[in-house]
Parts: structure tokens; C-alpha cells; sequence
């Protein structure tokens, strides 16, 4: 398997921080050439932020990481401590950050870095709200038909919403951002609620990262026994949904997800729906296919995977 070229866009986040450390423990497989932060879960500062101490924790420093966009496209910013906590990453006490954000803006890196490196050699990892990844196809279309794939966090059709009754948090928060990235043409893979709400971390799978006896592993069992609260309380589930790793996973064993070519359209007028992905999963209109949209993973070949890497760091 040739290295993949990747840039992720991230609003950390817990599970933002497992899919960071899964794409940095597997070098063989991915080049990160930059982080790029956007306001989501907590504001910008918090994310910009977390994805540093992410990068120290894994004794990366010289990833590159970039702050973008404060607010979404068209509304005001919706944050999540709810679930994240006030840090964005509560759970393991982490040293602040010594590294430096980069210039330039996250928006400049994601147009400069696909219009110097190769058509067609980098994937998008968008695991926040698309502020970022819309406003850099609104500046500089052609940068589109350069991407080689976007692989995304976000959206949900059996599963509905977790924000809303209608929608997930990563579109809700910003839909005409959502609605650019998926009419833009590029291809897409999404990874919905559908399925990453079948990525839990269970006591047992918790305890494996715990026994990895290092500090990334202790750091992840800390960010999972935090994070899980939410889906706990609200669905009742055996643990942590590890939403934002299933992109990363992907991206090194296609194999253990699922899922169809299918037609999604983004909810942009309704207050009722307002970010809903409205997924033609059954196929019963005419609209063009334009996203892989993945309903199924392998849960325990996906956490013997990230357990495994995660003990490399
Ligand atoms: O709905 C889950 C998504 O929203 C994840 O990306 C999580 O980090 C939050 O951003
Ligand atoms: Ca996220």
C-alpha cells in the first residue's frame, strides 16, 4: 500500500485526539503533512490548542498544525463542552502546549499545499464542522479536482441526530459549509453516526488501551472514560463512540467498513432539520450518487487495530 498524503481537519475533541494519534502511529501507511484546526466542538483557540498538546503527547512536534475559521459559514458557532468538557479534552491532565501554531491560516495551507503537491495525491480529512474545507473551495475552486478523495466525520440516516432530532453535530453546526462539500464534486467517503456509533469503547476494549501502560494509552483510556457520558446517559450505550477514529481507520483497512454510493443532500433552510443529511440510502429518488456512505465496520477488528498502533507511540 503506497503512503497516503493526508491533511486533517479537526475540532478536538477526545475522539478527534484518538484519530490524530492513529494517523501519527501509522507512518508507514500516512503522511500528515498538516493539522488544521476549525471551531466546533469548543472555539478555535480550544481546538488550536488541543491539537498541540495531541501532537506533544506523541512526541510529534513537527507536524504542522494551523488555526482556520472561528465560526461556521452562515451561523452562529454551536459548541459541544457538553460532551467534551470545558477543555475540549477533558479526561487526562496534559501539559500546555510548547509548539507554535504555523502560518499560514489553516483555509491557505489546505489551497496551497493541494495546488503544489501532485493532482490527485491528497485526501481531505475533515472530522469537524466544513468551515474550513468550504471556505477553501469558495476562495479557490480549483483546488476541487485536485483532492484525491475527502473522508469525512459526520452526518447520519438510520441513526438520526445526536445535536438535534435531525442532525449530527459536525453538519448542524455549519450546513451551507456541509451543503458546499457535497456538491462539490470531489469524491467523498462519510462516515455517519451509522456507523460510528457501532465503534464503542467498552470496559474491556478501555482497559486494553489502560494496559498498553503508556502514556498515550493511559491518556486515551482517560479520554474515553470521560467522553462516554454523554452517549451513555442519552443512548444508553457500552461506551465511548470513537466517531472520528473510523476516518482514519478507513483510510489504513478499507476492509472493515461497509456501506453504499448513494445520493446526500444537506438540510439548509429548515430550523426543524437544519444540518440533516438527507441520505438516499434506498435509493428511491433520481439524485446523483455523489458519497460512499458507510453503515457497517468490523468493531473488533477496528479496536485491534487502533490498540495495536496506539502501543507504537
Ligand atoms: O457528532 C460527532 C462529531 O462531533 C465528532 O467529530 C465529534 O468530535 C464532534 O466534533
Ligand atoms: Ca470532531
Amino acid at each position: 500500500m503506497s503512503k497516503r498524503k493526508i491533511i486533517i481537519d479537526t475540532d478536538p475533541g477526545q475522539d478527534d485526539a484518538v484519530a490524530i494519534l492513529l494517523a501519527l502511529a501509522s507512518p508507514d501507511e500516512i503522511e500528515l503533512l498538516g493539522i488544521t484546526c476549525v471551531a466546533g466542538n469548543v472555539p478555535l483557540d480550544l481546538t488550536a490548542k488541543n491539537a498541540r498538546m495531541i501532537c506533544e503527547l506523541a512526541n510529534r512536534t513537527d507536524v504542522p498544525v494551523f488555526a482556520g475559521c472561528d465560526r461556521p459559514l452562515g451561523r452562529n458557532l454551536v459548541t459541544a463542552e457538553h460532551v467534551h468538557g470545558r477543555s475540549g479534552l477533558d479526561g487526562p491532565d496534559l501539559p500546555e502546549p510548547v509548539m507554535e501554531l504555523r502560518q499560514p491560516h489553516a483555509v491557505d495551507f489546505i489551497i496551497d499545499t493541494l495546488r503544489s503537491e501532485s493532482n490527485g495525491t491528497v485526501t481531505l480529512c475533515p472530522i469537524g464542522p466544513l468551515t474550513n474545507i468550504a471556505t477553501a473551495f469558495n476562495n479557490a475552486p480549483d483546488i476541487i479536482d485536485k483532492v484525491h478523495e475527502i473522508v469525512l466525520m459526520g452526518g447520519a440516516y438510520f441513526e438520526v441526530g445526536n445535536i438535534t432530532p435531525a442532525a449530527e453535530f459536525n453538519i448542524h453546526v455549519d450546513p451551507h459549509a456541509a451543503k458546499c462539500v457535497f456538491r462539490s464534486g470531489a469524491p467523498i467517503t462519510v462516515m455517519p453516526l451509522d456507523v460510528t456509533h457501532k465503534a464503542l469503547v467498552t470496559k474491556p476494549r478501555n482497559d486494553a488501551f489502560r494496559s498498553l501502560g503508556t502514556s498515550v494509552g493511559t491518556a486515551v483510556a482517560q479520554m474515553t472514560d470521560f467522553f462516554e457520558r454523554y452517549d451513555r446517559e442519552k443512548y444508553g450505550s457500552a461506551g465511548a463512540p470513537l466517531h472520528d477514529p473510523c476516518v482514519i481507520a478507513y483510510l489504513l483497512r478499507p476492509d472493515l467498513f461497509s456501506g453504499r454510493h448513494i445520493n446526500v443532500e444537506i438540510e439548509t433552510t429548515s430550523e426543524l432539520t437544519m444540518g440533516m443529511t438527507v441520505a438516499d440510502w434506498w435509493r428511491v429518488t433520481d439524485r446523483e450518487p455523489n458519497a460512499y456512505f458507510v453503515g457497517d465496520i468490523d468493531a473488533d477488528g477496528f479496536f485491534d487495530l487502533l490498540t495495536e498502533r496506539l502501543a507504537r507511540l
